[in-house]
């Protein structure tokens, strides 16, 4: 499996039912074997992969595991409707993954499972010498992104974060501009995850997206598992989002490094707002005091002199926006507003449209395959993590987002944590590479290939 695949592009509309989105194929040359792939979790962000790698000629789905019946009954109709042959079904049990793993058939796993079985999984994953994928984020605790690090390193297999907003049309142009040192040395980020999730922590049990104020045991999909995160943690939960693209334009780990972080939180009011409004003052839930504060803000001190802001933002009503920053000694790039300015460039003290700026900086990838890309996921990058994932597996090359990655950008939800709960005292990040990052070279970014 080591010889590069072009892409050979299809013309026949197929439903994903999520979108219609034309086929794409893979070249194969003769006798060469697929990538056989089997997905653990296959709920609403695993059956989106399923989607995605059932569309690939070069990829068999061998298996599937989830515990919910009524997800493998979903994943196989997937499967059949792409005249797949039926995967093998795991899934009696939490620990059914294992006897998965065990299967010579499967190559690499696409683990999109609640954040509490990721780092677990992802273990005894590499363990059974799987290619790795994993959903985000990596790990929950320091403990976990060691983990993940040392079973890396003891095991070989590599691991890829599942990190899809690296691969945002807009987020590669400002990619492409870094690289081609159009800001300049750069100085400063601003990120985040800001998204109304109350209609996703809470609702009715039915439907992932109904109306209620239900979590837990009676809550469905996310609010079966994320919601207790809130209950109970005053952390950024859910960083990578938004520090994965910046954290990529500033070489973290490969030249750089995260260093330390001071965090802060809002009081949190936004949950139980919405339960009251929603399901009444004197619904049981109501009596809850969520320990996540509604606003949660980061800052990172990079080993290069860089910060980076961090914003947790997911439980007031607000229009969504993950608030991209890129700042250099030349100029920068701000998503909200979409304005650039570069100077000697642009007009003095005044923005440009980023349209113009992004369209000449597209990254070779959107300019390849964009068109195709648009059915299969946020706006297209789902395509092209998959697609990453599975051209490296297929050459068994590191990922562009790997083990050391997963680790640094998780690790900011245990150390907001504690620096929240320590009145905004700075932590410390580990150096997961311990002391690579001095010589360990960027990755290649810029090319149309994955
Ligand atoms: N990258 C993105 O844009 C994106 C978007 C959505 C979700 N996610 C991530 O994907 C992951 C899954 O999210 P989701 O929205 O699909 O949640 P979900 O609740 O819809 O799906 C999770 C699935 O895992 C299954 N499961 C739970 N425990 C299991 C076990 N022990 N063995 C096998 N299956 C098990 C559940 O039955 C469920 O079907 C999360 O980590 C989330 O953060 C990422």
């Amino acid at each position: 499996m080591s010889s590069r695949r072009d892409f050979i592009k299809k013309s026949a509309i197929i439903g994903t039912g999520i979108a219609m989105a034309p086929s794409l194929s893979f070249g194969m040359a003769k006798n060469e074997k697929k990538l056989r792939v089997g997905l653990i979790g296959v709920g609403l962000r695993g059956t989106n992969h399923l989607n995605n790698v059932l569309q690939r000629e070069d990829v068999l789905v061998t298996a599937i595991c989830d515990t919910d019946p009524n997800r493998i009954a979903i994943a196989l109709q997937r499967a059949e409707k792409y005249g797949k042959k039926k995967p093998k079904v795991f899934g009696k049990n939490d620990f059914d993954y294992r006897n998965l793993l065990e299967l010579k058939e499967v190559d690499a796993v696409i683990i999109s499972t609640p954040w509490l079985w990721h780092t677990r999984m992802a273990k005894d994953s590499m363990l059974a010498g799987k290619y790795t994928g994993l959903e985000v984020s990596a790990a929950n605790t320091i403990e976990e992104c060691w983990d993940l690090v040392n079973t890396h390193e003891q095991t070989g297999s590599h691991l890829m974060i599942l990190e899809n907003v690296n691969y945002r049309r807009d987020v590669l142009a400002v990619l492409n501009m870094v690289k081609q040192n159009v800001f300049g040395e750069l100085v400063h980020f601003r990120c985040g995850y800001q998204h109304d999730l109350r209609f996703v922590k809470l609702n009715d049990g039915k439907s992932a997206y109904g109306k209620g104020v239900e979590f837990g045991d009676k809550g469905i999909s996310e609010s079966v598992w994320r919601t207790q995160h809130s209950l109970l943690r005053n952390a950024d939960v859910y960083p990578t989002h938004g520090v994965g693209p910046m954290a990529t334009m500033c070489d973290v780990n490969r030249g750089n490094r995260l260093m330390s972080l001071t965090s802060h939180a809002t009081k949190g009011i936004g949950l139980h707002n919405y339960i009251v409004k929603n399901g009444g003052k004197d619904h049981p839930n109501a009596k809850l005091k969520f320990k996540q504060g509604d606003v949660i803000t980061s800052t990172i001190e990079t080993a290069n002199g860089e910060t980076i802001i961090v914003t947790h933002d997911c439980n007031l009503p607000r229009p969504y926006s993950l608030g991209f920053r890129v700042q250099g000694a030349n100029g920068l790039w701000e998503k909200d507003g979409d304005r650039i300015y570069v100077e000697g460039q642009s007009k003095p003290h005044q923005w440009d449209a980023s349209n113009e700026w992004l369209d000449k900086y597209d990254h070779p990838l959107w300019k390849k395959y964009g068109e195709h890309a648009q059915g299969a996921g946020h706006g297209g990058m789902d395509f092209f993590v998959i697609n990453a994932f599975v051209e490296s597996a297929k050459r068994n090359v590191a990922p562009p987002m790997d083990a050391y990655d997963a680790a640094a950008w998780s690790a900011i939800t245990p150390l907001s944590e504690l620096s929240i709960e320590n009145n905004g005292e700075p932590q410390d990040f580990p150096d997961f590479t311990r002391g690579m990052w001095v010589k360990r070279k960027p990755y290649h970014w810029i090319k149309d290939s994955y």
